[in-house]
């Protein structure tokens, strides 16, 4: 299944259930406690906080989202990335868990028509309520483990609403790791949508991640994001999402820039993706209005295009690659993204500019370090100082 048939099957599905759709919110978002948006969820806050109420008790999107707490992870494992599109339903105090478990149980194994033997689920460590909705939608005991707070337990990282969750995993087969759930091997076991029962009311965190819930909040709701990119790498039998319509093109368009195939040598392969990924991330960034910076969410951008430079040297890259690569982001998913297309000229214009005075700085800085290692080499030191 084609990426556009993915999103309008999730549309479709939520919005005959009686869910209003929203367009994606930008990346910059208007919550000043956060840097890029995050989650589907994000512009709905108030909604689950009760400071506004709602017109519609139910909506649906396909939001645009930037999390960079993986970024090292792209191209070693399938599945992390730093810039994905979200599918999302959302309850404002209207249903809760029984029919957020329905709706998800529908619509992958009647929608999508994955294999229901190949669904695992996790529930948070006390909620026996989830267990047994899923255990009475058909879902056998052995395929359901139960997880803590760091797997189970959704919030945004910021102070707002939050609640236990409740996964959905897909048994990629054993090329892709061990066997025993996702408790045991995420990558395997890759989660696909993640229910999230929203309940209480954060508050700061301390550096460890931990932080004190300060109540409920006045109504129950649900928060759901179905990951994009990993349903098409699966419904489409793509090892990862640069095998699929998503980024296929803009791989192929690094694979022509560096002469040679993904995916060459294990190092060689996390190169050409990292290219591909980040010059996704990097032309929906600049398409909605964030610049390079020295620091905020400008840094982030200007970091994922020195990642994706550095890495396509070391794939023999030598001329220009963030043009072209952004160019071939924009072909492809202008037609879903307009944003894209009328940025266009932009993009080229800033990724052009950080390009070439990053190219500077690299050729700088390696011959000055060269020639520190030079004067030390002379000295019979095998170190250099600080
Ligand atoms: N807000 C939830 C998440 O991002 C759905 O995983």
């Amino acid at each position: 299944m084609r990426s556009t048939q993915i999103r309008s099957t999730f549309l479709d599905f939520f919005t005959s259930r009686g869910h209003r759709h929203f367009p994606s919110s930008p990346l910059i978002p208007s919550d000043p406690t956060l840097l890029l948006a995050n989650a589907g969820m994000n512009q709905f806050k108030p909604y689950f906080l009760g400071e506004v109420t709602p017109e519609f008790p139910r909506a649906t999107t396909i939001q645009k989202c930037a999390r960079t707490s993986d970024i090292d992870n792209v191209g070693r494992t399938n599945r992390h990335a730093t810039f994905f599109e979200m599918m999302g339903n959302f309850s404002f105090g209207d249903y809760f868990k029984a029919d957020a478990i329905a709706f998800a149980w529908e619509l992958l194994t009647q929608g999508y028509n994955l294999e229901k033997d190949r669904l695992w689920i996790t529930v948070y460590q006390d909620d026996d309520e989830a267990e047994q909705l899923w255990r009475k939608i058909g879902v056998p005991a052995e395929r359901i483990q139960r997880l803590g707070m760091e797997d189970n337990f959704w919030s945004m990282g910021v102070p707002g609403p939050c609640g236990p969750c409740s996964e959905v995993n897909y048994d990629r087969g054993p090329a892709f790791g061990r066997e025993g759930g996702p408790a045991v091997d995420g990558e395997r076991y890759v989660e696909i949508w993640n229910l999230v029962f929203m309940q209480y009311q954060r508050g700061e965190g301390d550096k460890k991640g931990d932080f004190p819930i300060l109540g409920d909040l006045a109504q129950q709701s649900i928060d759901t994001g179905l990951g994009l990119d990993r349903l098409a790498a699966i419904l489409q039998d793509a090892e990862n999402v640069c095998g699929t319509d998503l980024l296929r093109p803009t791989l192929t368009t690094v694979q022509e820039l560096a002469g040679r195939d993904y995916p060459g040598s294990a190092e060689e392969k996390v190169s050409f993706q990292v290219v591909t990924e980040h010059a996704r991330s990097i032309a929906y960034l600049i398409a909605d209005g964030v610049l390079p910076a020295k620091d905020g969410r400008g840094y982030v951008l200007r970091r994922l295009m020195r990642r994706a430079v550095r890495h396509a040297r070391l794939l023999g890259i030598d001329q220009a690659v963030l043009a072209p690569a952004t160019a071939s982001v924009i072909a492809n998913l202008g037609g879903v993204w307009p944003e894209l297309t009328a940025q266009a000229a932009l993009i080229e214009q800033v990724v052009t500019a950080e390009e070439e005075s990053f190219t500077r700085t690299l050729a700088q800085g390696t011959r000055l370090l060269n020639a520190a290692i030079t004067r030390s080499r002379e000295n019979r030191s095998t170190t250099l100082t600080g």
